[in-house]
C-alpha cells in the first residue's frame, strides 16, 4: 500500500466553506454566540497612548465609569499581572510609553458602543520624553549585523574591476497588512477551578496551537490549560502569524471577571498600530559584471527599523543572498530601533524588499550591459546556493523565465525605453524573478479516528485563513486514508486538537500535508483498510532525510506590461503573468488564487501602498482611504501557471508553499516596466503619478 496515491489531490476543487463565507454564515471569531456557547459577553475596547515616549502619569476613568454599561477600566495600576518575556504581550504592565498608539487602558462595558464611548472618555495623562520615531538614512543604526559572505575590501576590490557596475538606492515604505477581518479575540477564564482549562479563547489566528502557547507563557499557565479556537478566519497576510498585544488585551480583561466572556475586536484603525506591518526598508546594492554580463560582485547593505519593545527584522539581504552568483559577495543589514509600533511578518516579510532592490538592480545592470532582462538572468543562474554551498532542490528559475517569455510575448519588447506609444500611453514590458523559501516545518500531529462506512475523522490544529486549508487538507487525507474527499469529516483550528505548525511562511500545508500522510500510514498499518468505527490513532508526520541536505526554494519569474500616461503619469499594469516552479499543485483552483493574490499585492507595493509616519509618530495613513490597495478596478488581464513537476524532497505530497512567492519580485517586474515605458527610473516606492510626470 503507498502513502500517498492523489486522486482528490490535484483537483481544482472550490474552497469548501466558500458558500459560508460569502453568504456571512461562516462564524468569525468575533461573531460566535450562543451556538459556540458563547453568552452574555462583555464588551473590552482599546485606549491608545498618544505620545511616542514616555509614561503615563495617571488615568481618570470617573467620566468612562459613570456611563451607563461600563463595567471595569483596566490600567498599568490595576491589571492582572503578567508572566512572560516579551514586551510586545506585557499590556498594562507598566507606566512607559514606547510609541503612539500603544495600549494604554482597557475598558470592559456590556455592549460594544459603551466600551468605544468609554475608552472615548478615559482621561489618560502622559509625560513625553525625547523620541525618535524618523527612519531614512540619517537615522542612528547600529553597527553592521549579521554581515555574511566575502570581506567587503575584497569585493569591493571586485566591483573596481568589473566591465559594468550598478550602484542604486531603493526604498520600500512601512506597508501594513489588512486582511478583510480585523483582529479579534473571544476569551473567558474559568472560575470553576478543575472544569476544563483556565483560559478558553476564539481568536483570528494563523496558528491555534503556537497562540495557546504563547498566551499561557504571557499569562504564565500551562499550555494546556489554554483551549484557542479559530475554525474561520478573513484572511492574515502574516498579522496573524504570531500573538499579537490586542490578543493579550483581550485575555487580560477577561481574566479580570473570571467566568465572564469577554470580546474584543480591533478596529481598523488600530491595525495599523497594533498588529504588526512591513518596516520601511532602504537598500544600497552594488552590482559588477564582465562584459558579458556575468556577475562579479555584489555588495548589499540593508537598512531597517524595529521598534524599541522588540526586535523583529525585515530581513531583506536573504534573497540576494541566494538568487545569483558572483565571485565576491557581501550582504549586511543595518537597523535603527525607534520609538514606533512593532513591525512583525507581512507576506514574504524580508523577501519582498529584498527581491524588488535585487530585480530593479538586475534590471539597471541589463540596461548598462545592453542585454536583455531576461537573458541577463539566464546567465547568472547557479546551480548551488551561493549563500549556503548546498545544492539547490532543483532550481527551475530559467524554465520559468523561458516559459513566461514565450507565453508573455517579451520578444514584443523595444530595445529602446519609452519609445512604444499607444496615442497618449507610453508602453513597457518589465520582468524579474521570484523565489521564496521551500519551508516543511516540525511538529504537526494529527488525529484519525473512523467512522463507519468507510468514513474518517481527521483532526488537527491547522488554521484556513483563506488559503483553503479546509479544503486542500481534506483532499490529501482523502487520498492519504484511500477515499474520496465526502468521507472525510475535517476538524481543524482548534488547539484543543492535535498541534499543528503556523499557517506562515508558506509551510503550512506541506508540513501539515506531511503529518496527514504519516498519521494515515501508521492508521493503515494497525487498523488495515477496513478499520472498527472508533479505531483511533494519532501520529505526525515526517520530512525526508534529503530535505536538510538542500537549498530548499521555489522559484518563478513575473513579466508585466505597463501603460503610463504621457501626461497624467497613471501607471496601469495592463498584463501580468506569473511563471511558477512549486513542485506538486494541489488544487490549482486555490494556488491560482494564492499566487495572483501575492501578485496583487505586489501590484500594491509598487503602485499604492504606503504608511505615512508623522514626526510625532503618528500613523498619518491609519484607515484604507488614505492608505491605498488595489482594487479590483486597478487589476486587468492577471494570470498565474506553472511548471507541472514533483518535488521529492517534500516527501510523499512532493509540494512546496505557494502564499507568499507571489508577491516576491511582482513590485519588480512592474517597476522595470514603468521604466521601460517611461525611461524613469524611480527607485522609491510606491511609483506614484508624482514621480513620473
Ligand atoms: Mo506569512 S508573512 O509567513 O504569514
Amino acid at each position: 500500500m503507498t502513502a500517498f496515491t492523489p486522486h482528490e489531490t490535484g483537483r481544482g476543487l472550490p474552497r469548501r466553506e466558500a458558500l459560508l463565507k460569502v453568504t456571512g454564515r461562516a462564524p468569525y471569531s468575533a461573531e460566535v454566540g450562543p451556538a459556540q456557547g458563547v453568552h452574555d459577553a462583555w464588551h473590552a475596547a482599546l485606549v491608545l497612548s498618544s505620545i511616542a515616549s514616555g509614561r503615563v502619569t495617571a488615568v481618570d476613568a470617573a467620566q468612562a465609569l459613570a456611563q451607563p454599561g461600563i463595567v471595569a477600566v483596566l490600567d498599568h495600576t490595576n491589571a492582572p499581572r503578567l508572566a512572560g518575556d516579551d514586551d510586545e504581550h506585557l499590556v498594562l504592565q507598566s507606566e512607559r510609553i514606547e510609541f503612539r498608539g500603544q495600549i494604554v487602558a482597557i475598558v470592559i462595558a456590556e455592549s460594544s458602543e459603551a466600551a468605544r464611548e468609554g475608552a472615548r472618555l478615559v482621561r489618560v495623562a502622559q509625560e513625553a520624553t525625547a523620541a525618535r520615531t524618523r527612519f531614512d538614512l540619517d537615522a542612528e543604526f547600529e553597527a553592521e549585523r549579521e554581515p555574511h559572505g566575502d570581506d567587503a575590501a575584497r569585493t569591493l576590490a571586485s566591483l573596481s574591476g568589473a566591465a559594468h557596475v550598478v550602484d542604486a538606492t531603493y526604498s520600500t515604505p512601512p506597508e501594513h497588512n489588512n486582511p478583510m477581518e480585523p483582529h479579534a479575540i473571544v476569551a473567558r477564564w474559568n472560575d470553576s477551578p478543575g472544569g476544563g482549562p483556565q483560559l478558553e479563547a476564539w481568536l483570528s489566528t494563523q496558528g491555534a496551537t503556537g497562540a495557546a502557547k504563547t498566551l499561557a507563557t504571557t499569562f504564565g499557565i500551562d499550555a494546556d490549560q489554554v483551549r484557542v479556537r479559530g475554525e474561520y478566519v478573513g484572511g492574515g497576510f502574516g498579522s496573524k502569524g504570531v500573538v499579537h498585544a490586542p490578543d493579550v488585551a483581550g485575555a487580560l480583561a477577561a481574566r479580570a471577571h473570571p467566568g465572564r466572556w469577554v470580546r474584543l475586536t480591533v478596529t481598523r484603525q488600530q491595525m495599523f498600530v497594533l498588529t504588526g506591518y512591513r518596516a520601511p526598508t532602504i537598500e544600497r546594492i552594488r552590482l559588477g559584471a564582465d562584459a558579458d554580463g556575468r556577475l562579479l560582485a555584489l555588495d548589499m547593505t540593508a537598512y531597517t527599523q524595529v521598534s524599541t519593545v522588540k526586535q523583529f527584522i525585515e530581513g531583506a539581504t536573504g534573497v540576494p543572498a541566494m538568487m545569483y552568483g558572483g565571485e565576491r559577495r557581501t550582504l549586511r543589514q543595518k537597523v535603527a530601533t525607534l520609538n514606533v509600533p512593532v513591525t512583525s511578518w507581512m507576506r514574504a516579510p524580508g523577501e519582498m524588499p529584498g527581491a524588488h532592490a535585487l530585480e530593479c538592480a538586475m534590471d539597471e545592470l541589463a540596461r548598462a550591459c545592453d542585454l536583455d532582462p531576461v537573458e541577463l538572468r539566464i546567465r547568472n543562474d547557479v546551480a548551488t546556493d551561493p549563500a549556503t554551498g548546498k545544492p539547490f532542490n532543483g532550481r527551475r528559475l530559467v524554465d520559468c523565465l523561458r516559459l513566461g517569455a514565450m507565453r508573455f510575448g517579451w520578444s514584443e519588447r523595444q530595445a529602446e525605453p519609452g519609445t512604444t506609444r499607444d496615442g497618449e500611453w507610453l508602453v513597457g514590458l518589465g520582468v524579474a524573478s521570484a523565489t521564496y523559501p521551500a519551508l516543511m516545518q516540525r511538529g504537526s500531529e494529527t488525529s484519525i479516528e473512523a467512522l463507519g462506512s468507510g468514513r474518517y475523522r481527521v483532526r488537527m490544529g491547522s488554521a484556513d485563513i483563506g488559503q483553503g486549508a479546509w479544503t486542500v487538507l481534506g483532499q490529501i487525507a482523502a487520498d492519504a486514508l484511500g477515499v474520496g474527499i465526502d468521507d472525510i469529516d475535517l476538524q481543524i483550528g482548534d488547539s484543543a486538537g492535535p498541534p499543528a505548525t503556523v499557517a506562515g511562511g508558506s509551510s503550512g500545508t506541506a508540513s501539515w500535508g506531511a503529518s496527514i500522510i504519516g498519521a494515515a500510514q501508521a492508521f493503515r498499518e494497525k487498523f488495515g483498510d477496513d478499520p472498527g468505527q472508533g479505531d483511533e490513532l494519532r501520529a505526525g508526520g515526517t520530512r525526508p532525510e534529503e530535505y536538510k541536505k538542500h537549498a530548499m526554494h521555489s522559484f518563478g519569474a513575473h513579466f508585466v506590461q505597463a501603460r503610463v500616461h504621457a501626461v497624467t503619469g497613471e501607471v496601469r499594469v495592463a498584463r501580468m503573468l506569473g511563471v511558477f516552479s512549486v513542485g506538486r499543485v494541489l488544487n490549482p483552483m486555490l494556488v491560482r488564487s494564492q499566487f495572483i493574490g501575492g501578485m496583487v499585492m505586489g501590484i500594491g507595493a509598487a503602485l499604492h501602498e504606503a504608511g505615512v509616519r508623522d514626526e510625532l509618530g503618528h500613523v498619518a495613513t491609519g484607515d484604507l482611504a488614505s492608505y491605498h490597495v488595489p482594487t479590483h478596478a486597478d487589476i486587468a488581464d492577471i494570470d498565474a501557471i506553472w511548471l507541472d513537476e514533483v518535488d521529492p524532497l517534500m516527501g510523499p505530497l512532493g509540494a512546496r508553499g505557494v502564499g507568499e512567492i507571489g508577491i516576491v519580485g511582482a513590485s519588480a517586474a512592474v517597476a522595470n516596466a514603468v521604466f521601460d515605458a517611461t525611461g524613469i527610473r524611480v527607485r522609491d516606492l510606491p511609483i506614484t503619478p508624482a514621480t513620473l510626470v
